[in-house]
């Protein structure tokens, strides 16, 4: 058999783990090269999996507090935070060995350590350079900073740090309301600390919805959550007694200092390209540091990008598609993303989840459209779950009654966010959703009344 590769893939997070997976389940020869370690990249490592893991625990620990009570349910309750640390160190740790496994099955080479591509088709990894047909890159993305506060992850921290705090901070300081900043603000909010999130936009959740945006800012502050919004931070001091930050109106003046004990830095991350050799090979990258791809493939032959690294959402179902579609086309088969169809989970309690357009975007494209709406307080599962809270809302064209859109807050709404997203896929009418039975009693049967309303015929509101 040839040493050449057909598939060097470099990365091994959402991205690159699957790419290889679904080459090699094509019958191409392939491997994954990963630095870090352990495999899985920064979702399961220090994303996704571990954040999810930690939302969930200190979501039961609140619950326990605050709700149990009510159900009739007597329970003494103590926070034992290196007992909940060690469970999501599990889980990360079963799943990242289980990608070696899944590696095994499909006959994936694993080759450990930072590659870099010296030439077209070839990769060196520790001094040994090795050969391929096609090259993909899938190295992420890392945190991005600000000038002048330096992350040291135990009092200035990333979303890295966030994961592994070992005790609650009173005053957690959050610079940024998107998507990290609200679901590990709301982590240890729930374990204790009081939360402040400084946004520079007027907003919170940049890009969503805005009613949506507008409910989630009403129940995040009926969680005790600060906001200091249209407000950027200019500096943090280190003082005897924690940290002294420094913000300002977003378009300057009106300064005021706010203490902190921790300050979690999660205003973004970047594309992470560092010493690939990208610039001696004249793989192309916009001004943002994305490497620029036309259909995966980039400006020189043989290499193709996919993931975080390239532009489009940071988001790990994402990568996975373009993961599966570059495999795909390598293998001389039809691979292609659909990117008016990835679904996007905020996991808060309540949960937010959207897949296409906001109302903001069809008004803005000139699209004519109805809307349709249906509130959890009338849904019978929410209400015998005591999980009032939130909406569905479904957006569809005018004229054909496409489903262009759907906006969710609420219980549970991550995972009913796939039917609608199946139904785009089909290029499904709100009829469709509309006419299609749900078992009762479920919160999914919000999505139907939405869609009912849409034509104005939601029978249980
Ligand atoms: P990565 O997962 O970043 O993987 C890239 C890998 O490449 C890394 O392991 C890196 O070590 C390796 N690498 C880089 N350079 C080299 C090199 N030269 N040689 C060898 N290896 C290299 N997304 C969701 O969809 N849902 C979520 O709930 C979610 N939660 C998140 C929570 C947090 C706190 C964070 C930070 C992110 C979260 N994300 C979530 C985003 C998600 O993690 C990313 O979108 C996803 O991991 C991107 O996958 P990727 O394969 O492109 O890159
Ligand atoms: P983000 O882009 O979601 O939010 C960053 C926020 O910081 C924005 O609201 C921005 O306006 C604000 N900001 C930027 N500079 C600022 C400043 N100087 N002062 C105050 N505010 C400032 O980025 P975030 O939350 O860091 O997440 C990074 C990526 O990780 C996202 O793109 C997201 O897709 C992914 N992710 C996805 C998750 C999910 O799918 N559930 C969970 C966590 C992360």
């Amino acid at each position: 058999m040839s040493d050449i590769y057909d598939v060097l893939v470099i990365g091994g997070g959402p991205g690159g783990y699957n790419c290889a997976i679904r080459a090699g389940q094509l019958g191409l020869k392939v491997a994954c090269i990963e630095g870090r370690g352990t495999l899985g990249g920064t979702c399961l490592n220090v994303g996704c999996i571990p954040s999810k893991a930690l939302l969930h625990s200190s979501e039961m620990y609140e619950t326990a507090g605050k709700d149990f009570a009510g159900l009739g349910i007597k329970a003494e309750l103590e926070l034992d935070l290196p007992t909940m640390m060690g469970a999501k160190e599990k889980t990360v740790d079963a799943l990242t060995k289980g990608i070696e496994f899944l590696f095994k099955k499909n006959k994936v080479e694993y080759i450990q350590g930072f590659g870099k591509i010296t030439a077209p088709g070839t990769v060196e990894v520790d001094g040994k350079a090795y050969q391929a047909k096609n090259i993909v890159i899938a190295t992420g993305s890392e945190v991005a900073t600000l000038p002048g506060i330096d992350i040291d992850e135990t009092r200035i921290i990333s979303s890295t740090g966030a994961l592994s705090l070992s005790e609650v901070p009173g005053k957690l300081l959050v610079i940024g309301a998107g998507v990290i900043g609200l679901e590990l603000g709301s982590v240890w909010r729930r374990l204790g600390s009081e939360v402040t999130v400084v946004e520079y936009l007027p907003h919170i959740l940049p890009g969503m919805d805005g009613e949506i945006q507008k409910q989630a800012t009403r129940m995040f502050k009926k969680q005790k959550v600060k906001f200091e919004l249209d407000r950027k931070v200019t500096g943090v001091t280190k003082t005897a007694s924690g940290l002294n930050v420094t913000t300002e109106a977003a378009a300057g003046g009106k300064p005021k200092d706010i203490a902190a004990d921790v300050v979690l830095v999660a205003i973004g991350r970047r594309p992470f390209t560092d010493k690939l050799g990208l610039d001696t090979l004249g793989v192309a990258t916009d001004k943002r540091g994305f490497v620029a791809t036309d259909h995966f493939k980039t400006n020189v032959g043989g290499i193709w990008a996919i993931g975080d690294c390239t532009t489009g959402p940071m988001l790990a179902h994402k990568a996975e598609e373009e993961a599966v579609a570059v495999a795909e086309l390598i293998a001389g088969k039809a691979g292609h993303v659909n990117y008016d169809v990835i679904p996007g989970v905020i996991y808060t309690n309540p949960e937010i989840a959207c897949v296409g357009q906001t109302e903001e975007e069809l008004k803005e494209a000139g699209i004519p459209y109805k809307s349709g709406k249906f509130p959890f307080m009338a849904n019978s599962r929410a209400r015998a779950n005591h999980e009032t809270d939130g909406f569905v809302k479904i957006l569809a064209h005018a004229e054909t009654d496409e489903i262009l859109g759907a906006h969710m807050i609420g219980k549970g709404v991550s995972e009913m966010i796939a039917e609608v997203a199946l139904a785009m896929e089909f290029k499904a009418a709100s009829e469709d959703i509309a006419r299609t039975c749900h078992a009762h009693p479920t919160c999914s049967e919000a999505v139907r009344q939405a869609a009912m309303d849409v034509e104005k015929w939601a029978m249980q509101m």
